[in-house]
C-alpha cells in the first residue's frame, strides 16, 4: 500500500480539524501531522503527500505555512503525488478565496510533484481564487464559516477519488 501523510498548518483549528478528518477517512495508518513538528525528509518518505493549509490576511499564507515556504521551494517532489485542501471563507473574502491552497499546490507542481484531487468549484460563491485553474480548485476546499454543514461529505469524497488516483 503507498504511504500517505497529511501535513497542515492552522491558526484556529480548522485546518487542522479537517487534516484529521482526512486522515480517518482513509480508514487508518495515516497520520496527520502540524507543518511545525516536521521536516522535507518526513514529508518525502510518503508516496502521496497531502498539504493543508488556510488564507490570512488577504490571499496570504497560514503564518506556520509561510514559515515553511522556503523548505518546500527547495524540496524535490519528483516521482510523488501530492494533494492540497485549503480552508477559507468565501462570503467574508470571496476575491481570495483560498488562495493559500493555489500557492501551496502550484509551488509543490513546480518542484516536480504530480498534482492530484482537484474539484468542480460547483456549490461554491466566489469571485476570484488562485486555486482555481482551468475552471476548476487543484485541491479540495472547505468552508467552516459559511458551509461547515458540507465539509464530512466533501472530504470523504474527495478521499474516495485520492484513493482512485495512487
Ligand atoms: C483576518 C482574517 C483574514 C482572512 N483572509 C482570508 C482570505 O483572504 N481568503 C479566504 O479564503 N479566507 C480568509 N480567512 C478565513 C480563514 O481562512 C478561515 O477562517 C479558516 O477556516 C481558518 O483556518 P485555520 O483555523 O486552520 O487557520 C480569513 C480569516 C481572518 C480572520
Amino acid at each position: 500500500m503507498a504511504s500517505i501523510g497529511v501535513f497542515y498548518g492552522s491558526s484556529t483549528g480548522n485546518t487542522e480539524d479537517a487534516a484529521d478528518r482526512i486522515a480517518q477517512a482513509f480508514g487508518g495508518g495515516v497520520a496527520s501531522t502540524n507543518i511545525t513538528a516536521t521536516s522535507a525528509d518526513e514529508i518525502l518518505a510518503h508516496d502521496l503527500i497531502i498539504f493543508g493549509v488556510s488564507t490570512w490576511g488577504t490571499g496570504d499564507l497560514q503564518d506556520d505555512f509561510e514559515d515553511f515556504m522556503t523548505t518546500l521551494e527547495e524540496m524535490d517532489f519528483s516521482g510523488k503525488k501530492v494533494a492540497v485542501f485549503g480552508l477559507g471563507d468565501q462570503e467574508g473574502y470571496p476575491d481570495t478565496f483560498v488562495d493559500a491552497m493555489g500557492i501551496v499546490g502550484k509551488t509543490a507542481r513546480d518542484r516536480g510533484a504530480t498534482l492530484i484531487g482537484s474539484t468542480a468549484t460547483d456549490g461554491y460563491t466566489f469571485d476570484s481564487s488562485d486555486a482555481e485553474e482551468n475552471g476548476s480548485f487543484i485541491g479540495l476546499a472547505l468552508d467552516e464559516e459559511n458551509q461547515s454543514d458540507l465539509t464530512q461529505d466533501r472530504v470523504v469524497k474527495w478521499v474516495a477519488q485520492l484513493q482512485g488516483q495512487i
